[in-house]
């Protein structure tokens, strides 16, 4: 079982080992906790609405020529955006190393981002996603 580095402020996960201050609310160190089941399994219940959906197109329209689109939504059932359950944060890893924290309210959001990814960059994106009832989610693509 693969063990994560979960901030205990934030609930902030890193892969390798813990960071001098957490990437997302820079709390130190200390405040990050071993934890092994910090990811749900993709096969668990509930999946359609969690696992996060990656779609890594071709091409940009904001910036052309230096960067591709990738839209993230989460579930392949659209995740409710509710106030008493909603998706609270879409996290973004290029290669495991943190790269973005996009913090949602459900007032006016769909469970979704828009990633600009430089086309110098190659390798796994890592999406994990936090339900505020059903915990962290994963999923990943290849850039
Ligand atoms: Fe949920």
């Amino acid at each position: 079982m693969e063990k994560y580095h979960v901030c205990q402020i934030c609930g902030h996960i890193e892969f390798d080992s813990a960071p001098v201050h957490c990437n997302s609310c820079f709390a130190p160190r200390e405040r990050f906790k071993e934890i092994t089941d910090a990811i749900m399994p993709a096969e668990k219940e509930g999946r359609e609405k969690h696992v996060p959906q990656i779609i890594v197109t071709g091409e940009c329209g904001l910036i052309p020529n230096a960067c591709r689109d990738v839209h993230v939504k989460i579930g392949s059932v659209p995740h409710p955006m509710q106030s008493d359950h909603w998706i609270q944060w879409i996290d973004v890893y290029i290669n495991k190393e943190f790269s973005a924290r996009y913090q949602l309210k459900p007032d006016h959001l769909q469970a979704s981002v828009g990633l600009h990814i430089k086309n110098s960059v190659t390798g796994t994106l890592t999406i994990i996603q936090h339900c505020n009832k059903h915990g962290s989610w994963m999923a990943e693509a290849q850039l």
